[in-house]
């Protein structure tokens, strides 16, 4: 593994990621990969799944590690509380029992309407996955780690979870959820050797997050990122995949992520427009 994270103690680590078949999740899996690691990719796309898990495959052979190389992915919709307990009896056998790191990554926002003109259905799929979504997945694999006395649960937050802005009232109340759930259980395991480390991206251009919020409309989803260099998904992988990497007397509490021209959800800094004036 690169020499930013010095040496790599992933190796044969079994890690599983929510929201892998695009975006952060899936630069996630490709580093994990690269860091010797095996890795199951969750994801409602199966196609995309399996695109994801080749590059998994390519980037597991040419870091040359002679441990991990185990991919599997299943489809996971994980605002579906059926699946996920349905989750334990699909994964394969060098998986079962054996998850070292869950990555909570799916998450999504709708829209930027003000309180009042929000659909109740856009407020439901948000609270859904991004909330009772992941406290399931922690639910289900907590107890386990608790068992093994060890285990790393990666939830990936927000600034929006540190700092509401107009228009974003209900994905920032799922990340503020996301927030306070992660800090109860920090000190609920606060005696044990599990680690749980919240990452708060500011803004990250990723395949399909902004174009989720804007519904499809590619020139507004663009508008977000324009006249400044956002962070990229691979930024934010490298931020997760060195977290999982300390070692196992660090934990990571929090990691608030911007790129260089924003300090706030809303205070950004276009410095390629305003030359451009
Ligand atoms: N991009 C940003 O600016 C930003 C900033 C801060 C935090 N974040 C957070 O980062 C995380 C990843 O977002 P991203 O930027 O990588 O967005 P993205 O490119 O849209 O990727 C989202 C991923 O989540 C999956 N997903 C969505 N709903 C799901 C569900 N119900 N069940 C399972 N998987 C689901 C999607 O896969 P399928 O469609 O195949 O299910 C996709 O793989 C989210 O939690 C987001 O809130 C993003």
């Amino acid at each position: 593994m690169s020499s930013l994270f010095g040496p790599s103690r992933l190796q044969d680590k079994v890690v599983l990621i929510t929201g892998a078949s695009g975006g952060i999740g899936a630069a996630t899996a490709i580093l994990f990969a690269r860091a010797g690691a095996n890795v199951i990719l969750t994801a409602r796309r199966a196609s995309a799944l399996s695109t994801i898990q080749s590059r998994c495959v390519e980037a597991h052979n040419s870091s040359g590690l002679e441990c991990g190389g185990l991919f599997q992915s299943l489809t996971l919709d994980v605002s579906k509380s059926n699946d996920i307990s349905h989750l334990a009896s699909r994964l394969p056998s060098w998986a079962k029992d054996k998850v070292d790191i869950l990555v909570n990554n799916a998450g999504l926002v709708l829209g930027v309407e003000k309180v009042g003109e929000i659909e109740e259905e856009e407020v439901n799929v948000m609270i859904d996955t991004n909330v009772k979504g992941l406290i399931g997945m922690t639910q289900l694999f907590i107890n386990q780690f608790k068992q093994r006395g060890s285990g790393h649960i990666i939830q990936i937050g927000s600034v929006a979870g540190v700092e509401a802005y107009p228009g974003g009232s209900i994905y920032c109340a799922t990340k503020y959820a996301v927030r306070a759930f992660t800090s109860a259980l920090r000190k609920e395991v606060v005696d044990t050797k599990i680690r749980i480390t919240e990452i708060q991206p500011g803004l990250v251009a990723s395949e399909g997050f902004s174009l989720t919020r804007f519904r499809g409309d590619q020139q507004k989803a663009d508008q977000v990122y324009s006249g400044l260099q956002p962070l990229s998904s691979e930024d934010v992988a490298e931020e997760i995949v060195w977290a999982a990497n300390r070692p196992a007397h660090v934990q990571i509490a929090e990691s608030l992520i911007f790129p260089t021209n924003q300090a706030g959800p809303r205070d950004v800094a276009r410095p390629l427009l305003d030359q451009s004036k």
